[in-house]
């Protein structure tokens, strides 16, 4: 089995994993051969990868990672609670009634206790195949990411569920900024880039009033747009100013932002978005919360299919956490897209002359 982009499926390939909607029921099941109809319809849907059966990489173990159900399930309370705050809410700071705290708190113990399991095998997906809207995928991402890294940490049960709960609910004050600015083709104007900076204030004003919610999680709404070097917003903190857990969440919010697809850009490789991460050590992100990061999220995970430098189709078999970028993989198609009698294997942590160059789960 293997993960394949929706472009490069076709007609006669038999689905190795059900693809579920975002509200958790499924639209194809397992085993089922695909037809162009069923192609085009998850097209539509905007399924972007599926697992399909490969008699190359059959014998791959792919270990469960966060259940799409669950995924799922996440998204739909993050929407919810967003919904229930927007009519709870008004943008003066009048609240009319407050929200209600365990529909995403039980959700957020199922991400740890998923987490938690999958941590064992070191395998998370760094992407969600179906969406409708970005903004709870990307909660639910970072609330996963957030959590992975809180595991490394070795933090509390405490602290673990403030930052989780600072995580789901980190982009809240979105709910005050228009539709037409967060959804936008194309750059935003230097006024409507204003505009979305508010969402860290909005997040604040809204939970910091909720009494279910710690103040530490509130202020990872309203701090997780500050750099280290003070350059963030909205209120140019710097270094210890801000807070620990803001500086965590920080790592999986930019690190989410960058290797999905937008309307605005395409979605970078994840070692890509790790070396940019990198490349802001000290000035914008804490090297111990990045450390934390690259050693909990497998940025490819097994079953991934990636294109290499030498222009092959390759499938990853295993994963190294101590060098992420450099897996070792199956080549199982020529450069002209030839499907190999007699795949072989590349560990690239001693190829140093063969790189990724792209990844099909990020498609
Ligand atoms: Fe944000």
């Amino acid at each position: 089995m293997r993960l394949v982009s929706i472009g490069n499926c076709f007609p006669g390939m038999v689905v190795g994993k059900p693809i579920y909607t975002e509200l958790g029921s499924v639209l194809i099941a397992s085993g089922v051969t695909l037809t162009v109809a069923m192609i085009n319809r998850l097209q539509q849907r905007n399924v972007s990868v599926l697992y399909i059966h490969d008699d190359l990489t059959d014998d791959l173990e792919i270990e469960d990672s966060v259940p799409i159900e669950l995924r799922a399930e996440a998204n739909i309370r993050i929407k919810e609670t967003f919904d229930e705050l927007l009519k709870g809410n008004r943008r003066d700071g009048r609240r009319i009634k407050h929200f209600n705290i365990e529909r995403i708190q039980s959700v957020l113990d199922s991400l740890l206790k998923e987490v938690q399991r999958t941590k064992n095998v070191s395998r998370l997906l760094s992407d969600v195949y179906i969406h409708d809207d970005y903004t709870y995928t990307h909660c639910t991402n970072v609330t996963i990411y957030t959590l992975a890294m809180a595991m490394e940490l070795k933090m509390t049960r405490k602290e673990i569920t403030m930052v989780g709960m600072g995580a789901m609910l980190h982009d809240i004050g979105k709910i005050h900024i228009p539709k037409e600015i967060l959804n936008k083709n194309g750059q935003l104007t230097s006024e409507e880039f204003d505009q979305i900076k508010k969402h860290p204030e909005f997040g604040w004003e809204i939970l910091r009033n909720e009494p279910s919610v710690h103040t530490i999680s509130a202020n990872c709404a309203y701090q997780h747009h500050e750099k280290l070097d003070g350059t963030g917003y909205p209120r140019g903190l710097k270094g210890n100013e801000i807070s620990p857990f803001a500086r965590h969440l920080a790592v999986a919010d930019v690190f989410d932002a960058l290797t999905s697809n937008r309307s605005y850009r395409n979605a970078m490789l994840p070692h890509d978005a790790m070396e940019i991460l990198y490349a802001g050590t000290h000035s914008q992100f804490d090297p111990y919360y990045l450390k934390a990061f690259q050693k909990a999220v497998a940025t490819y995970p097994v079953g991934v299919t990636v294109t290499l430098s030498t222009g092959e189709t390759a499938v990853v078999t295993e994963y190294k956490f101590n060098v992420p970028d450099r897996p070792t993989v199956r080549v199982i198609k020529d450069p002209y897209g030839n499907k190999l009698n007699k795949p072989y294997e590349i560990a690239l942590s001693n190829q140093l002359n063969i790189t990724i160059t792209g990844c099909e789960a990020i498609l």
